[in-house]
């Protein structure tokens, strides 16, 4: 039976692989939380990594918070960088497959179609470039990888995240203001989830990088129509397009993955 590492399990990516894995009887998962193994800590990994010989390792830990990265940049590429040639390294040594996460922010968004993985990466803000890091060493490190850059990842469940945002205030209902200034296309954890078991675990042998997304591009403003739509709030709320829409962090204008 393959034995299978989650990382970062409890996120809201790691809890929908929780929620789907019993779905594949034939493999073992192991799942831990930042507090069970925190992948900064090398000689935690270490341990983890020798008391079971994993087959497979799905990082799902990340330092995801982009605004604080841009204010407190160190953490995100402790964690987004080093946590992850850490990880790399075990895999190394211990002959594991890792599959990691990665992002849409690794593209600056200035091109004017869908970026394939032969586009050259150009992170314009702190967290795209800490994961771009960690990307490299993984290529630096391994034969045996996935890379599996994703966009706009939420769950209806876990996490915060925007589709649960917008769920929250339009029950309340009111004036809600949403930028239409960027397109991507808003990925469910649950379908990557399952691509990740079903067709990197069970049925694939082509490592390298690759994109998962869900398949539609929208606008925030038009995923957030959907969500409304969705749960038939429509009546209680005015969505209107963000005019001043500032964060601190620069995001990519067109972040759709082929
Ligand atoms: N969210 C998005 O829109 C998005 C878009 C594209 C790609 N991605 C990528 O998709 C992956 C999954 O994202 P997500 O949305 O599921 O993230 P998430 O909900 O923020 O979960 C990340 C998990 O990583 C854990 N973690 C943080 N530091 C850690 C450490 N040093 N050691 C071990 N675990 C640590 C966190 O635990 P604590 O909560 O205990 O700190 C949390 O459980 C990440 O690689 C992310 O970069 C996300």
């Amino acid at each position: 039976m393959k034995k299978v590492l989650v990382t970062g399990a409890f996120g809201q990516l790691g809890l929908s692989i929780q929620d789907i894995h019993l779905q594949f009887p034939n493999l073992k998962f192991y799942f831990f939380s930042s507090k069970q193994l925190d992948i900064t800590q090398k000689q935690n990994v270490n341990d983890v990594f020798s008391q079971v010989k994993f087959n497979y390792c799905i990082n799902c830990a990340a330092y995801t918070n982009v605004e604080q990265a841009e204010k407190t940049p160190k953490i995100a590429y402790e964690v987004n960088s080093k946590g992850v040639e850490n990880l790399a390294i075990a895999c190394r040594n211990n002959n594991v497959t890792l599959i990691h996460i990665s992002t849409d922010y690794v593209f600056d968004g200035s091109k004017t179609d869908a970026y394939t993985v032969e586009d050259v990466p150009n992170p314009i803000n702190e967290y795209g470039k800490s994961k771009l890091l960690g990307e490299n060493y993984i290529q630096q490190t391994l034969n045996q990888y996935f890379i599996i850059r994703t966009s706009w990842l939420y769950s209806k469940v876990y996490g915060k995240n925007f589709y649960k945002t917008i769920l929250e205030k339009a029950k309340i209902g009111g004036t809600l203001h949403v930028t239409d200034k960027q397109i991507g296309c808003p990925t469910n954890t649950l379908n990557l989830a399952f691509f990740i078991i079903n067709n990197l675990i069970e049925n694939n042998t082509n490592f390298g990088i690759l994109h998962f997304t869900d398949e539609k591009a929208m606008t925030w403003y038009q995923f957030a129509d959907n969500i409304i739509t969705e749960n038939k709030l429509q009546d209680g709320v005015v969505l209107l397009k963000a005019e001043n829409y500032l964060t601190f962090a620069k995001r990519p204008i067109n972040s759709i993955l082929k």
